[in-house]
């Protein structure tokens, strides 16, 4: 699909690694469900967040989140843990780009480090009219990034079948 705005313009080609971001926060009881352990909406707002500083990062722009998806909490994370998230561009096409956000959680006594979470989330470039613009192009730079830049490909396309129309 083409799109007719503005270009976000001299901005730079970046590969994955130069907005990469990880981003650390210590669970509070404030961040707990009613059964103790903390609550899987305060971790869906940092997955936001972190794959938000990439979504900027690599445009140099605005960004707005239009999906989050395949979204997997596989282990609880408890209050007093340190989460950890990373977050990594993985696909660009005009406007969108598809960043992949792992979280794990450390058991501060122990050490003990868990991967607690995954998911897939989509930001939108916008211009300065707040329309959606062009994302400065991949560069992939190794054999992973390949990798993930086709998978991500695959999965762009798979969720665009799936999207929401306003009219819906
Ligand atoms: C972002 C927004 C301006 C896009 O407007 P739009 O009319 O859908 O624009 P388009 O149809 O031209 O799509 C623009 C791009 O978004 C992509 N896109 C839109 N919805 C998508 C979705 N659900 N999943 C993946 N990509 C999506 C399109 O594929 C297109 O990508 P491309 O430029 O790389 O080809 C509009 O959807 C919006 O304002 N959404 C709310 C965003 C927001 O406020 N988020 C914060 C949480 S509320």
């Amino acid at each position: 699909m083409q799109n007719n705005s503005e270009n976000i313009s001299n901005i730079k080609d970046k590969s994955p690694d130069e907005s990469s971001a990880d981003v650390i926060v210590r669970m509070f009881p404030s961040d707990a469900n009613p059964a103790g352990n903390v609550f899987g909406g305060e971790i869906l707002k940092h997955i936001d967040m972190v794959a938000g500083i990439v979504a900027q990062r690599h445009s140099q722009s605005n960004a707005v989140t239009v999906s989050m998806d395949s979204v997997n909490f596989i282990k609880p994370v408890f209050v007093g843990n340190v989460l950890k998230l990373n977050a990594r561009i993985n696909y660009v096409h005009n406007s969108s780009m598809e960043i992949e956000v792992r979280a794990e959680a450390e058991d501060i006594l122990t050490g003990v480090k868990t991967i607690t979470g995954t998911a897939f989330v989509t930001f939108v470039a916008l211009d300065k009219n707040g329309k959606p613009g062009y994302a400065p192009k991949l560069l992939l730079k190794t054999d992973a990034d390949k990798i993930k830049f086709t998978e991500g490909k695959v999965r762009m396309e798979d969720r665009l079948k799936h999207r929401k129309k306003p009219n819906i």
